[in-house]
């Protein structure tokens, strides 16, 4: 094959994802009934109409210039351009009246993406190196950043009262074989975190970059996520109530805010119900149990553990026994049906240990998937970190010391999403995501 049509065909599988990711947000936003489309289901983030002017507008400020196009409504680039993460625990105070309306909102995207297609078209046959497009990875931000959100869209939409949402049946997971491990030591050696910077290299954020190695001490680890079973006994014998396991600023937080329960979880009389993306279940108890970080680690405290820091989550995930490092838990296949539970196959988590298949060499299950898995690092730079030039502030804005890496994946992360460098972070209040965790004693 000449080197031309090489590059055209990867223009054309770039584009191809492109097309894909949009009928996964253009899917989220028709679980919205019409009337619910101004509706803030998140007090702490944006509207939902901001979300379906944000993934067009995002594309658009970032592909415009390098394609060389001229903006044709420079007040909605700049409305769309950004969503909001306060740390101060202040609340946005907008009213539905201030933003444009859906038909508006609508008629820009409809025009900015026949715009964009056209100009990529154009550019691929002109450059087909993609030289303009950093070598093809603005495509890859752009697939990417709709892909997350695809994600924390969803669980902003989790949180929307069922009669808001256009309903669907969907059926309940099968159960998972028995659970045969508890906890797995993991001898002490070396993790090896980020991804190499290579010319044409795969794709990482800028926070994945450089790789280094680093040292990790040898471990016990939880074989399976906490499950909501484990952590009604926690509830149960009083977690929410003993000062004594809680961070100061999570004291705080669960006092201010009334908390005595997951977020997902709903208060039946003397038992307890469970919220899936559109129904209303007895709660499953062989679930892991979706948690903020400040709930994690009270869990972890009382147990007498602790929250994996970032490189043991690592050692557990991809270190074989003979000491070996492997691209992803199983092994070095890509990610499929049967290694774990992500890449859209449900709406909700399934039992903990339901994909054998995937669990790691040393027996630790349920790694990539299911949840994210909350660590005790905070979110920074690693050595030799460079910020996008043409998104300088995706990871550098985080790098405050209030938000903690999450490492696997959730049923909702795209299989594109799940190599282990990817670096996941919020703040440790923030219990809408979907993120699990498990112990770790040294
Ligand atoms: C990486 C998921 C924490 O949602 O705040 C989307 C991704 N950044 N648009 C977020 C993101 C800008 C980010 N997370
Ligand atoms: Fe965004």
């Amino acid at each position: 094959m000449n080197p031309t049509a090489v590059a055209q065909s990867r223009f054309e599988r770039l584009h191809a994802r492109i097309l894909e990711a949009r009928a996964r947000s253009n899917e989220l936003f028709e679980i919205v009934r019409p009337e619910a489309l101004y509706d803030r289901p998140i007090p702490e983030r944006h509207r939902i109409i901001f979300y379906l002017g944000h993934l067009e507008a995002f594309d658009w400020n970032l592909l415009l210039g390098p394609l060389g196009l001229a903006s044709f409504d420079p007040a909605f680039d700049k409305l769309f351009a950004f969503g909001i993460d306060p740390v101060d625990g202040g609340l946005p105070g907008d009213q539905p009246k201030d933003w444009p309306s859906v038909e508006q909102v609508q008629r820009y995207n409809a025009r900015l993406r026949k715009t964009l297609d056209a100009a990529l078209r154009t550019v691929a046959a002109e450059d087909p190196g993609l030289t303009r497009l950093e070598h093809g990875r603005l495509l890859d931000v752009a697939i990417e950043h709709r892909l997350m959100h695809a994600e924390t869209l969803c669980y902003m939409l989790h949180q929307l009262p069922a009669e808001r949402k256009f309903g669907r049946t969907v059926p309940l997971p099968p159960p998972a074989p028995p659970r045969v491990l508890r906890r797995v030591e993991i001898p002490a050696g070396m993790a090896t975190l980020g991804m190499a910077r290579m010319q044409d290299g795969p794709f990482g954020w800028d926070n994945e970059f450089e790789e280094h190695r680093v040292e990790v001490p040898a471990f016990m680890i939880d074989a399976y996520n906490v499950t909501n079973q484990d952590y009604l006994r926690f509830m149960l014998e009083g977690g929410y109530r003993d000062r004594t396991l809680w961070n100061e600023t999570g004291w705080e937080w669960i006092t201010s805010q009334g908390r005595d329960h997951p977020v997902f979880w709903l208060r039946q009389g003397d038992s307890w119900a469970y919220r899936t993306m559109f129904d209303k279940i007895p709660l499953p108890l062989d679930w892991p149990v979706y948690v903020s970080h400040d709930e994690a680690t009270a869990y972890a405290r009382w147990t007498g553990k602790e929250l994996p820091s970032e490189a043991e989550w690592h050692r557990a995930a991809c270190v074989t026994r003979n000491g070996r490092e492997r691209p992803y838990p199983w092994g070095t296949e890509p990610p499929g049906t049967r290694h774990g539970h992500f890449d859209f196959q449900r709406w909700d988590p399934a039992p903990v240990g339901s994909f054998p298949d995937g669990s790691s060499d040393f027996g630790v299950a349920d790694l990539t998937g299911n949840g994210w898995e909350w660590t005790r690092t905070l979110f920074a730079p690693f050595p030799g970190f460079e910020a996008f030039s043409f998104y300088p502030g995706y990871s550098a804005n985080f790098f405050d010391g209030k938000h903690f890496v999450m490492k696997g994946g959730s049923p909702r992360t795209a299989a594109c999403m799940l190599r282990r460098s990817f670096r996941n972070w919020f703040q440790p209040h923030y219990p809408y995501v979907y993120a699990t965790f498990r112990c770790v004693e040294r």
